[in-house]
């Protein structure tokens, strides 16, 4: 039964050791296609999505091993184009990252298009626009999309607005061109500076001044080995969830400045927070204080700890408004928390969340990843016991999680 038993812990204690970022191995599994020899890649996470990102590699003929539980060799000698209408890239919204790969590698590309978490409408019209500045053409059949390239594109493009999967999208196309090229308006998220920091690792010519990134044409990409950045999202989901439980918490193998905006916040609801080199350890004493928060692109507050933060303000002393400017409609964690006995109201693009002192263990179910890692904290918090349905969603993205919250009740 995918279903999980959640109860009541009374605080936690101890460190957490962070995995390598979801978010940055999915664009760097689909950059693997750009190499022309093997690959090793360090701190990959084992979760559902990477699974389903090697599945699609596979079929088209990445030879793939794992050599621990964290280290993947890719020997990509036999890839071959083939058309990826398969059911595999209808489960994750990071299927999407095939456009511009396939596009770049191959000159075309039959893609399904993707699916992922629910997290409202979530279109690709900003990936189509800037592929199609940079010389591509697009048709839509059924379910899957079909792109080629038709000429040469601009030497300068521009995003509308910034995307992360569609900032990617652009670079692993324009690395396999000849010319160069110029992306304006780029995501400035770390995972991207992380892909291209592999891109580099690989002989692409690649350098980011903040939100405008320059790719040199013509350059020849071999293999590497490359060790992917730790998960920001994870680091932020346990510190979080030290700040709900109370206790001390250390999260090891982080790159601090990532979280800026996070620890701030951490700061300002009363937790104790402090940094080294690539660890951050919280102490939080007594009820957290309420404090607003909107989700923005990054350097902003991560719309990926949003709901998680949704849990904190739920037991905190006050009111918080919770607005999130990335994913608008990602409120759907808040009718599952409601069973809990958390008190809100829907405000436009937000909640605002009333402070109770108490939660209590009811049946909820997880809809997305985030939500998943949401109703897990606030099991932990409420008393009695919680049954979180379709708990596999948590295994998207979070490798071992019930494993490291155990190792913190000691
Ligand atoms: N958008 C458009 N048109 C587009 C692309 C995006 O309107 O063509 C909108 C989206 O609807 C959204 C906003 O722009 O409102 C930002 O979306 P973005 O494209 O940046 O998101 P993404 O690339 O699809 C990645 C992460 C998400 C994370 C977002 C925002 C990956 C694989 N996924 O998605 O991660 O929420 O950036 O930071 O990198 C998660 O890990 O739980 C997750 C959902």
């Amino acid at each position: 039964m995918d279903a999980k038993l959640v109860s009541h812990i009374r605080s936690v204690n101890g460190s957490v050791p962070i995995s390598g970022a979801k978010n940055s191995a999915l664009l760097i599994l689909a950059a693997t296609l750009l190499a022309k020899e093997p690959v090793l890649l360090n701190r990959v996470p084992d979760i559902q999505d990477v699974r389903f990102m090697l599945d699609v590699l596979e079929l088209l003929g990445m030879k793939i091993r794992w050599f621990g539980p964290a280290v993947v060799y890719f020997d990509p000698s036999d890839i071959q184009y083939k058309d990826l209408n398969t059911e595999v890239c209808g489960k994750i919204r990071a299927s999407i990252l095939f456009l511009g790969v396939m596009l770049g590698r191959f000159s075309k590309v039959s893609l399904r298009l993707p699916g992922g978490c629910n997290l409202g409408p979530r279109p690709i019209d900003r990936h189509i626009d800037v592929l199609t500045q940079l010389g591509a053409d697009f048709k839509q059949m059924g379910h899957s999309i079909i792109a080629s390239k038709l000429k040469d594109g601009a030497s300068e493009v521009s995003f509308s607005n910034p995307t992360v999967t569609g900032t990617a999208n652009a670079i692993l196309y324009a690395v396999c061109q000849d010319s160069d090229v110029v992306i304006k308006n780029a995501a400035l998220e770390p995972e991207i500076d992380d892909l291209i920091s592999f891109l580099q690792a690989l002989g692409a010519k690649v350098s980011r001044m903040g939100g405008m990134i320059a790719i040199k044409g013509g350059a020849t990409l071999g293999g590497c080995h490359y060790d992917i950045i730790p998960d920001r999202i994870e680091a932020g989901t346990f510190l979080i969830a030290g700040a709900v439980l109370g206790g001390k918490i250390e999260v090891e193998e982080v790159i601090p400045q990532n979280l800026d905006v996070v620890l701030k916040a951490l700061q300002a609801v009363g937790a104790d927070i402090r940094t080294s080199d690539n660890h951050i350890s919280l102490e939080m004493k007594g009820r957290p204080v309420a404090h607003n928060i909107v989700a923005t692109e990054y350097p902003g507050f991560p719309t990926d700890l949003q709901p998680q933060w949704c849990v904190l303000s739920a037991i905190s002393e006050g009111e918080s408004v919770i607005l999130d400017r990335v994913h608008p409609e990602r409120f759907d964690h808040m009718e599952q928390l409601a069973q809990l006995g958390v008190k809100y109201d829907s405000v436009e693009s937000g909640v605002r969340i009333y402070g109770v002192d108490q939660l209590h263990g009811s049946e909820v179910y997880a809809k997305n990843l985030r939500s998943a890692a949401a109703l897990v904290i606030s099991g932990y918090v409420a008393k009695g016991q919680t049954n979180i349905v379709k708990i596999s969603e948590l295994g998207r993205g979070y490798p071992g999680f019930f494993e490291k919250i155990k190792n913190l009740q000691k």
